[in-house]
């Protein structure tokens, strides 16, 4: 019997949204996608809905009266204000963790007691709701390499001070704490955490409550400029393979931070059901959490999707239906990567909008390339910029070498005024003498063979 096709919505308005909407086109099992709110790659894809992706009543009555059989979280805000709870109280199913379970990432402080509890290696931290009391603490300490990090949601970093002196941690209590740049509640609870150095990885793993089944690890770009100088951005780009990684590196990280976290969410009566992403640092003492979120992430998903070969509304249903397999997600060999293009001035807080973009179509259609909207909206049938970041040219090949040069040519392509772009995605990678080692990937997701 031909089972019924299903309505999919999916909350977010960024690249993030548009990768995930892309690929839940691509399952058999869709009928109509809508997007809310999206963007102008999204349009082309599915039906944008002009509700706010925080709007959870409006959205509620939205999925209610369309008869969605899905919907996908992509944006961490809702997930904070309890949309799955919302959702589910409406008896409409939806992709994500409950409230109680997405402080993981909307409450530090919860994250690194819930890491302490269950022995998962993260940074040596303490958490402070007195300023004094922080400052006495800090006082005690015998150097000031130290990270300051407010305990709720901090906008692209703006919530984590990496400390190389007591002054810069003291400067920063006092920001966070005394003058409130980040408001009243960020003012509230703040964390001193020991600064450890080494490479950083995003890894991802999709759960249904019980059962954990990695997608894979990718590697992003925070810093505005080449050899990560600048300010912090949302993500300038992403890759993989990461080839700096040992062959079990997917398993250890099952073992010693994925599994205890979903295992320990269950046990504390928070089953988290959705997509982990867990930001990780390779120290010389191990691999460290640095935080969690409950989200994919952005641009890492353009990654994930493009090297997604399995269903991913199948294995989204099986996460709610608490029936994931090792079976729902299968990955395909080769690498991709993807190279955001942002607007002159960004990540400052004033950067011009509205400019036309051009070339998307000739970049489209070169071998191996897609496009995918961050920040773009349609005036006058004009495809325009309307954000900080604007959208992000991904490209997949058989190695990482050739996604990133295939990724480039479509960015030669694309043009917006003043339009800003890091020329070292890959960082360094695509000057290898050898091939990138695909060797990490478990054989047990059903990768083909590495070429
Ligand atoms: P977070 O939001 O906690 O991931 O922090 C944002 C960024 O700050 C990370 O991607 C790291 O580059 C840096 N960071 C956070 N915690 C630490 C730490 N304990 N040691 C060194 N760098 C850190
Ligand atoms: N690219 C990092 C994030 O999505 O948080």
């Amino acid at each position: 019997m031909q089972s019924k096709k299903l309505n999919v919505l999916v909350l977010g308005y960024g690249a993030r949204e548009h990768a995930l909407a892309w690929k839940i086109a691509q399952s058999p099992r869709v009928n109509r996608i809508f997007v809310a709110p999206g963007n102008a790659g999204t349009a082309e894809i599915g039906t944008n809905v002009p509700i706010s992706d925080e709007d959870v009543p409006g959205l509620v009555a939205f999925a209610s009266q369309n008869k969605i059989d899905l919907t996908v979280v992509g944006t961490n805000d809702p997930l904070a204000f309890g949309v799955v709870d919302a959702f589910q109280a409406a008896g409409l199913a939806i992709f994500g963790p409950q409230q109680a379970a997405a402080r993981l990432e909307s409450s530090k402080a919860f994250a690194k007691g819930f890491m302490q509890r269950h022995n998962i290696p993260t940074p040596a931290f303490a958490t402070f709701h007195d300023y004094n009391e922080a400052l006495a603490y800090l006082d005690s300490l015998p150097n000031g390499r130290l990270v300051v990090k407010v305990s709720g949601l901090g906008k692209m970093g703006l919530g984590v001070t990496v400390c190389d002196t007591k002054a810069q941690a003291q400067a920063a209590l006092h920001t966070y704490m005394v003058e409130k740049l980040l408001g009243e509640a960020a003012a509230q609870t703040i964390i001193i955490e020991e600064r450890l150095s080494g490479p950083e990885l995003s890894m991802f793993a999709l759960s249904d409550g019980k059962t954990a089944v990695p997608l894979f690890p990718v590697r992003d770009h925070k810093r505005i400029f080449d050899g990560d100088t600048g300010p912090n951005t949302g993500g300038m780009g992403a890759f993989a393979p990461v080839p700096d990684l040992p062959a079990n590196f997917v398993a250890e990280v099952m073992d010693s931070i994925i599994q205890p976290t979903i295992e320990g969410m269950a046990a504390e009566g928070n089953p988290y059901v959705g997509v982990l992403f867990a930001g990780l640092m390779l120290t010389e003492c191990g691999v460290q959490v640095l935080e969690f979120n409950c989200r994919f992430g952005n641009p890492e998903t353009l990654v994930l999707m493009s090297l997604l070969e399995s269903d991913l509304v199948e294995a989204m249903r099986a996460c709610i239906e608490g029936r994931l397999t090792p079976a729902h997600v299968q990955i395909r060999s080769g690498a991709a990567a993807a190279v955001m293009m942002a607007s002159p001035s960004y990540p400052a807080e004033s950067f011009p909008t509205g400019l036309p973009i051009s070339g998307t179509e000739i970049a489209r259609a070169l071998p191996g390339v897609n496009l995918f909207h961050h920040g773009t909206s349609c005036e006058n049938g004009r495809l325009v910029t309307s954000r900080g970041r604007v959208l992000a040219v991904t490209a997949t090949a058989h190695s990482l070498p050739c996604a990133l040069k295939r990724a480039y040519r479509g960015v030669d392509q694309t043009h917006f005024a003043g339009a800003q772009f890091r020329r070292d995605i890959g960082g360094g990678v695509v000057q290898l003498q050898k091939p990138p080692i695909l060797g990490w990937y478990e054989p047990s997701v059903g990768l083909g063979t590495a070429v």
